[in-house]
């Protein structure tokens, strides 16, 4: 039996219905989110949010994340200073599988302002869905991880 990946999940509060849907969308995959949330509406800040969500990347706790805020930029760069994350910004399916395939970006940042729920969902199961290619692509993301220093 194969093990049921673990998604987490994190938005400041510009992405919430968002974030929401995504998890509904990936649960009924077959995946298992981890939504670490907010759920209140009030203003928040997404640092906070992407670095929460990127620590459980980093240890290991989750296999993959998805991360939203209005832009989804923000928070893909507080994302991106926790060490050992890979995280792109997708506003389209094309992306979110070369993101995977060629970068192997373990994290996933869309812009709940940018993009609509139908292909937000869209560009979330093209993320899931695509494996790493490897050979000369590990080659370049080793080279990332030799930047963290
Ligand atoms: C919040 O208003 C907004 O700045 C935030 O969601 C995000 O777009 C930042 O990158």
């Amino acid at each position: 039996m194969t093990e049921t990946r673990r998604i987490v999940l994190s938005s400041d509060h510009a992405a919430i219905a968002l974030r929401q849907a995504v998890a509904r969308h990936i649960a009924s995959l077959g995946f298992e989110p981890v939504d670490i949330g907010p759920t209140s509406p009030e203003s928040t800040h997404y640092p906070t949010h992407g670095a929460a969500a990127a620590h459980k990347v980093a240890s290991g706790d989750c296999h993959l994340g998805i991360i939203l805020c209005g832009t989804g930029q923000g928070i893909m760069m507080a994302a991106n200073k926790v060490k050992g994350i890979r995280c792109g910004v997708c506003a389209d399916e094309f992306s979110a599988r070369m993101i995977r395939a060629h970068n192997d970006a373990n994290m996933l940042s869309i812009g709940a302002r940018v993009v609509g729920e139908g292909l937000a969902l869209a560009i979330v199961e093209a993320f899931l869905t695509t494996e790493f290619e490897g050979g000369r692509h590990g080659t370049r993301v080793d080279m990332i991880t030799d930047l963290e220093g």
